[in-house]
């Protein structure tokens, strides 16, 4: 028994020294239902993921990228504890993941906003269930900057409904910060703002991520901003989504966009990402 736990805490010391987040033979395929003759019967469908396998280093920026319907999501989620996986294990610090944890920030693809709470108090609820507990005045006030930083002055008091799309995911990207994640899962979280609101956040998600230290998941379909953002990207091939390549993006940080993308090294790796992308969606169409 003692030999079995000192293995196990051997396995997370060994986990925790390089690797944040292990995805280990993940697979994945959905249920679905069928009427039978007394009640609908369950069956195995969709076969979103087969045998995922990668390691995200601490503090990395890894963003995924692949064609619609790949399993981008559905990785996300096993990895937040949101679905289970139909085999396979993903460990955060070398402990299973089996449900939500705490310390884990999520922006969801559709945003999903409290309507009936303000901008703030959307973005305190996060917090309070992170902490279990309701939050201090001080606490309140770091939250707020949370709101400043993504541009949201003024809009404390707002409600969803009185915000515009790219707005409201504003307020998604400041509820994931205002915990102070160490892993931070991100759906296409620019995929609702402008091009230039979009290149600002770019900005201002590489300054928090430096600062705070996560470990990032960052799902995009555009190549330019996963090569700008990224330490590495993880590109997947169509349904049932596979890992075709991992490309580690060699360019120095801190990162500046112009410098970035006139870049050899950039112009490379993009022209070999859309040259796997574009084959996987030419032959699924
Ligand atoms: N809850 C579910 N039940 C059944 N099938 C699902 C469920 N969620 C996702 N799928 C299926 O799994 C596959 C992968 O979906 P997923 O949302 O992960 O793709 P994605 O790569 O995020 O796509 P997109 O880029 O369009 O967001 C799709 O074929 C989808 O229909
Ligand atoms: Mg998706």
């Amino acid at each position: 028994m003692a030999y079995i736990g000192a293995g196990l805490l051997a396995g997370a010391q060994a986990a925790s020294a390089g690797t944040k987040i292990s995805v280990n033979g993940v697979c994945k395929q959905f249920l679905q239902s069928q009427p039978g003759w007394f009640t609908r019967q369950w069956t195995y469908g969709t076969e979103a993921l087969r045998e995922i396998n990668f390691d995200f280093p601490r503090d990395s920026f890894v963003s995924v990228l692949g064609p619609s319907g790949c399993g981008k999501t559905t990785l996300l989620r096993i990895v937040a504890g949101l679905i289970e996986p139909t085999s396979g294990q993903v460990t955060i610090d070398g402990a299973a993941v089996a449900g939500p944890r705490r310390g884990s920030g999520m922006v969801f693809q559709y945003i999903g906003l409290f309507p009936w709470r303000t901008v703030e108090e959307n973005v305190f609820f996060s917090q309070e269930m992170n902490l279990h507990r309701g939050l201090s005045a001080a606490e309140r006030e770091a939250a707020r900057r949370f709101i400043r930083m993504v541009g949201l002055q003024g809009f404390e008091n707002a409600y969803p409904h009185q915000l515009s799309g790219g707005m409201q995911q504003r307020v998604g990207i400041a509820r994931a910060l205002a915990i102070s994640p160490d892993v931070l899962l991100m759906d296409e979280p620019f995929g609702a703002l402008d091009a230039q609101t979009r290149l600002v956040l770019q900005d201002e998600l590489l300054k928090i991520c430096e600062a705070y230290r996560a470990t990032v998941m960052f799902i995009t379909h555009d190549i330019d901003e996963a090569i700008y953002l990224s330490d590495q990207i993880v590109v997947m091939s169509r349904r049932p989504g596979m890992i075709k390549f991992v490309v580690d993006v060699d360019l120095p940080k801190p990162r500046y966009a112009h410098d970035v993308r006139s870049d050899p090294k950039f112009l490379a790796i993009r022209s070999r990402i859309w040259n796997a992308l574009r084959d996987e969606i030419v032959e699924a169409i």
